[in-house]
C-alpha cells in the first residue's frame, strides 16, 4: 500500500529521498518488515499514532465488556453463562495486553485512562449500542468479534513489535469468541420460530454497526495513508470491510437469516458482494458521543475506576512498604 500511496502523492506522505537520514533508515527498516522495538529510534508521529491507536484499541476491549456484562445473569443455561463469562474475562486481558503495549511508548496507564474518562480518547463505535436480547450475545460474537479478527490478524504483522506480539494471543482468543457467538445464532435458528426471529432481529440491529467498525471509507480516512506508510495498517478500511461482508453473507445464508441490505448482491465477476451505502451520519454521531449508550458506557467506566481507587492505593502502599523493608535489609547488611 505504501508504494501506491507515495506514487499517488496521497496526503503528505513523504518519499524516502525527502526524509532526514535517521527517518529514512527507520522507514527502510519498516519497508523491509523489520520490527520496530520500544528502544529503537522512531519519528514522533509514529509514536503518537501508535499511542492513539493502541490505547483506543485497549479502551474498546474494556468498554466492550459492558454490553455483554448485561447478559451474564440472564444467560439461558449455566453452560452459556460460563462461556460468556470466559469471553468477558478474555476481553479484560486483551485490554491489559494493549495498555501494556501502549505503555512501552512512554505513556502511563493513568494518562491513557484519563483520555478515555475525559471523552478525549475514542473506543469502537460498536460498543455504544444496547444489547436487547440473548440473540445479541450471538450477533456480537459472530459479527463484532468476527470483524475484530479480520481487523486484528493483519496487526499481528504490523511494524511495532509490542503491538504485533500482543495481537497474536488476542487473535487466538477472538476465534473462540466468534465461534461461541455463531453457535448461539445456530441454536436460535434451529429453535422455535420465535427464537429464529430473535436471531433475525439481532442481525438487523448489528449488521450495519459492524461494518462501521472498520472505520470511515478510505476516501474519508484521515490516518490511513500515513498508517499504511508506517505499516501499522496493512490493509485499508474498505478492504477489510469487504472481507467481512464476503465472509459473513454465506454464514447468514447457512443460518437461514436475511442480511438487512436490499442492495446486497454477489458480483459474479469479482466474486465480491456489493452492498448498500453505510449511514455515515449515524457513525459520525456516535463518534461525537451521541450514540444510544455513549454516556452510559463512559459513566460506568468512570464509576468503576473511582470505586477501585482504594484498591490501587492499597497496592501502592504495599509496594512502598516492600521497597522500604528491602532498603532497610540492605542497610543492615
Ligand atoms: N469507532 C470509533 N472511532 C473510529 C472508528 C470506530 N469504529 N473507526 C474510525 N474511528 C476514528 C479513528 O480513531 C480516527 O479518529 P482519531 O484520529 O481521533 O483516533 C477517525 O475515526 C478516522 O478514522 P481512520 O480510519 O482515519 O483512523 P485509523 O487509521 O485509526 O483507523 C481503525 C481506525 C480501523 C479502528 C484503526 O484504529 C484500528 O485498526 N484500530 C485497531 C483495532 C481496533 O481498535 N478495533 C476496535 C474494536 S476492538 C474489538 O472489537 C474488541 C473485540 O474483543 C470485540
Amino acid at each position: 500500500m505504501y508504494a501506491q500511496l507515495v506514487e499517488t502523492g496521497s496526503k503528505h506522505i513523504r518519499s524516502l529521498d525527502e526524509m532526514a537520514p535517521e527517518e529514512r533508515a527507520f522507514q527502510q527498516r519498516v519497508d523491509e518488515g523489520i520490527k520496530i522495538e520500544a528502544k529503537d529510534w522512531m519519528p514522533e508521529g509514529y509514536r503518537k499514532t501508535l499511542i492513539r491507536q493502541i490505547s483506543q484499541h485497549a479502551h474498546s476491549e474494556i468498554v466492550g465488556q459492558l454490553p455483554e456484562g448485561n447478559w451474564v445473569t440472564r444467560a439461558p443455561s449455566l453452560k452459556r453463562k460460563s462461556i460468556l463469562l470466559a469471553k468477558i474475562q478474555d476481553e479484560a486481558g486483551h485490554g491489559l495486553y494493549l495498555y501494556s503495549a501502549a505503555e512501552t511508548l512512554g505513556v502511563s496507564r493513568d494518562e491513557l485512562l484519563g483520555g478515555l474518562h475525559s471523552g478525549k480518547a475514542k473506543y469502537s463505535s460498536i460498543f455504544n449500542y444496547p444489547t436487547l436480547s440473548w440473540a445479541d450475545m450471538g450477533a456480537i460474537g459472530w459479527l463484532v468479534d468476527g470483524s475484530a479478527i479480520i481487523n486484528q490478524v493483519p496487526l499481528c504483522r504490523c511494524s511495532y513489535g509490542p503491538y504485533a506480539r500482543a495481537m497474536v494471543r488476542v487473535c487466538k482468543e477472538e476465534s473462540f469468541h466468534a465461534r461461541q457467538g455463531y453457535d448461539i445464532m445456530l441454536a436460535l435458528c434451529n429453535g422455535t420460530p420465535q427464537q429464529k426471529q430473535m436471531a433475525q432481529d439481532a442481525l438487523n440491529r448489528w449488521w450495519w454497526p459492524s461494518l462501521m467498525m472498520f472505520g470511515p471509507s478510505d476516501a474519508e480516512s484521515v490516518n490511513s495513508a500515513q498508517s499504511a506508510a508506517w505499516r501499522i495498517k496493512l490493509f485499508s478500511n474498505d478492504e477489510l470491510r469487504q472481507k467481512m461482508v464476503d465472509q459473513t453473507v454465506p454464514q447468514a445464508q447457512f443460518l437461514g437469516l436475511t442480511v438487512p441490505d436490499p442492495d446486497l448482491k454477489l458480483n459474479e465477476e469479482t466474486q465480491h458482494y456489493e452492498f448498500g451505502e453505510i449511514d455515515w451520519t449515524e457513525f459520525n454521531n456516535i463518534l461525537k458521543g451521541n450514540g444510544p449508550c455513549n454516556r452510559d458506557r463512559l459513566r460506568t467506566r468512570v464509576k468503576a475506576y473511582d470505586d477501585g481507587e482504594w484498591f490501587r492505593d492499597a497496592l501502592v502502599a504495599h509496594a512502598d512498604k516492600q521497597e522500604s523493608s528491602k532498603a532497610q535489609t540492605q542497610l543492615a547488611a
